[in-house]
């Protein structure tokens, strides 16, 4: 007998009684799971960690679900650390109970965002991703202000159908980004480049929904408006359909968008300060340009004749032509994220349908004006409209997964 005789034997002992063990899970309801956790019993055969959690008489093997229903192995982590379960994947969470915990509970949904979600969440190289992605933010800024229109746009095309999960950034000839009101979005680019640095410095830790959510907040600042923390932990949605995209359109009615932005619980005050954010982008002609001739389906005599003089010059009556103009006319400032905009709506000089029409319906002009006049107030209460937009129906916790490629589901 050659002296490695014991150690097959043992070898051999261990795998029966795991493969024993394993029948006896499988008969109490869970499943045996390759994994590389530490827990209290472990069997290794070709690399491969089989995690069992240990009880003194039965050993139970963790249940780990499939990807859309993972349950957390610890109840103990708390949901700021908290990293879903990947089996064949390094564990990132080096806090795991030794003792037996509790039994598979069902996939759980933190409370909520939290600012500073990613510190500490980067330990092998302990960087501070928020603040590298940020620091890109201002990189590509510098080369492209427009970027600032595009994301706010972005955002909020990504956040009022199915929340904020990303699901705008998938590629697909019947996804979110191929709905009509998708079709000019922009700013795909800078999604792709900031995750290209999230995840060469943080593998599989940022989502998505979070770097469009950095990077709105850090965008607006640089453009001048106000400055605010914003709260992180989304996941990626799994879903990206274009027959979901339902997104109120410029030619509404007051009534109409009131009611479509209460379908989201925002009040009509809210509302009026989101659009705000068309104090910054442009608009192509298609959305404003039967305002402009005598004659037009939506003519407004009503309209600043200055204004009007300007716009029918970009967009000349019985063209095709599909120029863009500045969503906020007060040219000084039609880069600049400021109050500018609901002063010139005031003054008639509003672009799209719905913009001028906020200023005309007494259910929203007492906020315009209010706006117009106050821009601290306006700052404050689009920062509180923003932070609530920016949490709309998110994945938290263990739901949705973090994308390896922002374009596609992994
Ligand atoms: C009822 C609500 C809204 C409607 C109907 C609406 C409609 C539009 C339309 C038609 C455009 C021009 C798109 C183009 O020609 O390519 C536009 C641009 C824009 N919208 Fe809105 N919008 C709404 C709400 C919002 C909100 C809540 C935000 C952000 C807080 C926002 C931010 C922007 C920005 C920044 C642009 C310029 C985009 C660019 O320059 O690329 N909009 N919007």
């Amino acid at each position: 007998m050659s002296c490695q005789t014991p150690v097959i034997l043992l070898k051999a002992t261990i795998w029966v009684i795991l493969i024993l063990m394993s029948i006896v899970g499988e008969s109490h309801g869970y499943r045996l799971h390759k994994t590389r956790s530490r827990l209290g019993h472990r069997g290794k055969f070709n690399g491969d960690v089989y995690a069992l959690e240990g009880g003194h008489k039965r050993s139970r093997v963790l249940y780990v679900s499939p990807e859309s229903d993972r349950t957390p192995f610890t109840p103990f982590t708390p949901f700021t650390s908290f990293t879903p379960f990947t089996p064949f994947s390094p564990m990132r969470s080096p806090s795991f109970p030794k003792t037996p915990s509790t039994p598979p509970t069902k996939p759980t949904r933190p409370p909520g965002l939290q600012v500073g979600f990613y510190k500490g969440q980067c330990p092998s190289t302990n960087v501070d991703v928020e603040a590298t992605i940020t620091a890109k933010v201002q990189e590509h800024f510098r080369k492209d202000a427009t970027l600032l229109p595009a994301l706010l746009r972005m955002q909020f095309h990504d956040c009022f159908v199915h929340g904020c999960d990303a699901s705008i950034l998938i590629d697909g000839p019947s996804s979110e980004k191929a709905a009509g009101p998708n079709l000019s979005v922009r700013g795909y680019e800078l999604i792709d480049a900031l995750k290209g640095v999230a995840e060469a410095e943080c593998p599989g830790v940022v989502s998505c929904a979070d770097i469009i959510a950095i990077a709105t907040k850090q965008l607006i600042k640089l453009g001048g408006g106000p400055e605010y923390s914003v709260q992180l932990g989304r996941r990626d949605g799994l879903i990206s359909k274009a027959q979901d995209v339902s997104l109120p359109s410029p030619f509404a009615s007051v009534t109409q968008s009131i009611v479509a932005f209460g379908a989201k619980k925002f009040t009509p005050e809210e509302m009026v300060v989101l659009f705000g954010g068309h104090t910054v982008g442009k608009s192509h002609c298609t959305f404003f340009q039967d305002r402009l001739h005598v004659g037009a389906s939506l003519f407004d005599p009503n309209m600043d004749p200055s204004l009007r003089r300007q716009l029918s010059l970009t967009c000349p009556k019985d063209t095709t032509t599909n120029n863009l103009a500045f969503l906020d006319q007060n040219l000084q400032s039609s880069n600049r994220f400021d109050n500018s905009f609901f002063d010139q709506i005031l003054k008639g000089r509003g672009v799209l349908p719905i913009d001028q029409a906020l200023a005309r319906d007494p259910q929203t002009s007492g906020f315009v004006l209010q706006f117009a006049q106050n821009p601290a107030l306006f700052n404050a209460k689009f920062v509180s409209a923003m932070v609530k937009m920016q949490a709309l129906d998110v994945l938290l916790g263990n739901q949705g997964q973090i994308r390896k490629v922002c374009s596609k589901v992994n």
